[in-house]
């Protein structure tokens, strides 16, 4: 096992004077390491922009780039790499100097080659620890934010979920993510950070991010290579790392991470963490979207019914349209939250999609027989029929069968009560009557907006839910006055 990695790991030794390098060269390759040598810090830097290395021992003083230099400049572009420091006796303060500048250890001149050997172990081992270390964190990071985004079922929450886990895993201030649209424009627009945003979006520079991962080309920059990504006038970040959200041969989006903070730099690792993350996040997105897609699709094409049912008789044309309005004007009166406004707001579209179901022409001039009653009476049933075998609907049903019970209990098809109503269906019912009273018909002509009132006012607490009636009070009287003001007609 030593052997193996003896074999694996490489070591750079830099000093001015050939014989310390040819000396700690011939030895350390005796001991099974690979070995490579440089005269100073600069040639050092060189060799460390095309080769791996595992360890650096450097002497101290050295022509053009000395060993001090060395360690800050291997530290500033974030080379993965320890760095042991060789001084002389009497200079141990420097040694120490070094090693705050994150150096690994050192080694006092003139050295025995057991306390080399021992040093470039000691080091490897920390190094080999540090990296399980690592690759679990990593691992088990990336297991558990998957898991999370796999089972996100919004858009909203993915991104959480991606903006969540690269703050908690990178050393991130602020994570920026751009959903796009096919062409690369952009759809959305959302961002996290640590402390409070320190970086705005506007500060990026999207087309040149968004190039170079059409191109492919890995996104991960330092200090004064991060320019290119950013606008003239952005502030300027540490460290910068973008990876875009890839489905295959389309790009949904891009996250980026920026690093602000001195010293905090992101790493290939964690470079390769956010595109695995990334990959999951564009693939969740994609699902959502295609879902929601779907989802419009089969909501359109069952309003289209809806509609089409109404146009064939010219005194309900609109009838659904203008209930959806009203109930919308009372859920937000009443200040429901958002989802429940939505979900009345789909029921009021679809409330009387049930008479696709009677046959019987249930508008025709003069009373319905008894028996066409009935029918008419049937169709909150055919409505919960046609919608309950579609999932997503599904939220929507008991508005759409409840829309004709009464709060006195009279109502039908289930004769339910006061809060026992669904409350979308409660607030359908008001909507409902308002718009049928305002309405001509085939057996009256429309009521006005004051008798209609006045009537619904008088079936507060026996027909209505009180609380619903005035809201709706409330609700319509400014509705009308913003009908007014743009010109729009209302019921008079
Ligand atoms: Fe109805």
């Amino acid at each position: 096992m030593a052997l193996v990695e003896r074999e694996a790991s490489q070591i750079l030794v830099v000093d001015d004077e050939l014989v310390i390098r040819q000396i700690l060269a011939d030895f350390l390759s005796m001991e099974g390491y690979q070995v490579e040598t440089a005269e100073d810090g600069k040639a050092a830097l060189e060799k460390l922009d095309s080769t791996t290395f595992d360890i650096v021992i450097s002497d101290m003083k050295m022509p053009r780039i000395g060993g001090i230099e060395l360690i800050e400049t291997i530290r500033e572009r974030g080379v993965d790499v320890l760095t042991v420091i060789m001084t002389a006796y009497g200079t141990v303060e420097t040694a120490i100097d070094a090693m705050k500048k994150g150096a690994y250890d050192y080694l006092l001149k003139p050295f025995k080659m057991e306390e080399v050997i021992r040093v470039v172990e000691r080091g490897l081992q920390n190094r080999k620890l540090q990296r399980e270390n690592m690759i679990l964190r990593e691992t088990i990071a990336l297991y558990r934010a998957s898991e999370e985004i796999s089972t996100s079922l919004s858009l909203s929450d993915v991104l959480d979920q991606l903006t969540g886990t690269t703050l908690r895993e990178l050393p991130a201030d602020e994570v920026i993510i751009h959903l796009t649209a096919e062409g690369g424009s952009v759809t959305l627009c959302t961002r996290a950070s640590r402390n409070g945003h320190k970086y705005q979006p506007e500060h990026l520079e999207l087309s040149a991010l968004l190039h170079a991962h059409s191109e492919g080309q890995l996104v991960l920059a330092h200090g004064e290579r991060c320019p290119q990504y950013l606008t003239a006038d952005a502030p300027a970040v540490t460290s910068l790392l973008s990876v875009p959200l890839k489905v295959p041969q389309r790009l949904v989006g891009l996250v980026t991470a920026v690093s602000v903070t001195p010293g905090n730099r992101f790493s290939e690792g964690q470079r390769k963490l956010l595109s695995v993350l990334g990959g999951r996040a564009a693939a969740a997105v994609d699902n959502i979207r295609l879902f929601e897609n779907l989802q419009l699709t089969f909501r359109e094409t069952i309003q289209g019914f809806a509609r089409a049912l109404e146009a064939m008789d010219r005194y309900t044309a609109g009838h659904s349209d203008r209930v959806t309005r009203l109930s919308r004007l009372i859920a937000l009166e009443l200040d429901l939250p958002l989802e429940e406004v939505e979900t009345v707001t789909q029921a009021a579209l679809m409330h009387d999609i049930g008479k696709i179901g009677c046959q019987a022409n249930l508008n025709k001039p003069g009373k319905l027989s008894a028996q066409e009653y009935e029918i008419f009476k049937a169709h909150p049933t055919f409505g919960r029929q046609i919608l309950e075998p579609i999932s997503f609907l599904r939220p929507i049903v008991s508005g759409v069968l409840s829309h004709h019970e009464r709060w006195d209990g009279t109502g039908y098809p289930d004769g339910l009560k006061g809060e026992d109503i669904p409350l979308a269906a409660r607030i359908l019912a008001v909507a409902d009557t308002y718009d049928a009273m305002t309405s001509s018909r085939a057996y009256r002509k429309a009521l006005g907006h004051e008798v209609t009132m006045r009537e619904i006012q008088r079936c507060a607490g026996s027909q209505f839910d009180p609380a619903v009636v005035s809201a709706f009070e409330r609700a319509i009287e400014r509705y009308r006055e913003e009908c007014r003001q743009r010109g729009v007609a209302v019921p008079e």
